[in-house]
């Protein structure tokens, strides 16, 4: 089977990255253009980012997860420690976030270090979810072979009974990573190939060094 997809070819033009409209703090920036993309009818889920990791067997892998909150400090989102995804990053921090909205023609990449989140912060997150979510991150022993979708809805069943007119306490092995950044590039689609690409990088003072990068 060959599918041949050399003839995809889209045009990028709806926008443009000059250093002029680069201000100091690389955060600055993601806060103007995440609020576009929040704001726009052409971005889905502007909250969803990839997250790649370097997995206990060496390789990486990538997959969704939301982004719950941003600060000057880093980026924040919530998952399952025991999961594949948590092992990772327990192991090894050196994580990579990227954003692709394909509706404005944006990319963004973050490389970081992940730190779990202070508990008393995953507490307040965790309270704030409705209980469905709240059960579920008791059911899922993310990223474990199970043998079907029943034994599943058998175990939040059991969550539900156990829980049922209780309050439902955050899992330990449930919460926050932040994810503390060292570089975010900036990509913005362009004609003819010839995209912009602007590089913040994390300085031993604590400034960000600003560089464009070849398309
Ligand atoms: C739009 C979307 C949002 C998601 N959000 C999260 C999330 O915030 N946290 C999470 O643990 N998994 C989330 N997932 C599921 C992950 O992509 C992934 O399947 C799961 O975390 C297990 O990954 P792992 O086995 O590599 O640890 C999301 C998936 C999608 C498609």
């Amino acid at each position: 089977m060959a599918h041949d997809l050399s003839d995809y070819r889209k045009s990028y033009e709806k926008r443009e990255l000059l250093e002029s409209n680069c201000p100091e703090n690389p955060i600055e920036l993601f806060r103007d253009w995440f609020f576009v993309a929040d704001e726009s009818e052409m971005v889905d889920e502007a909250n969803a980012m990839t997250i790649a990791s370097i997995g206990l067997d060496g390789f990486p892998k990538s997959r969704v997860v939301l982004l719950k909150r941003y600060t000057w400090e880093g980026f924040i989102f919530y998952t399952n420690y025991n999961s594949e995804k948590g092992k990772a990053i327990l192991n090894n921090n050196r994580v990579c976030l990227s954003f692709f909205w394909s509706g404005l023609e944006q990319q963004i990449i973050i490389k970081g270090t992940a730190e779990k989140l202070a508990e008393n912060l995953s507490d307040g997150y965790f309270e704030s979810r409705p209980d469905g979510s709240k059960l579920g991150a008791w059911a899922s022993e993310q990223s474990e072979v199970i043998t079907s979708r029943e034994e599943l809805d058998q175990r939040l069943a059991s969550f539900e009974k156990q829980f049922e007119n209780k309050e439902i306490p955050r899992p330990k092995h449930w919460g926050g990573f932040i994810v503390k950044p060292v570089s975010i590039e900036f990509w913005q689609g362009r004609p003819n190939r010839m995209h912009d690409r602007i590089r913040y990088t994390l300085q031993k003072d604590f400034s960000w060094k600003l560089e464009r990068l070849a398309p």
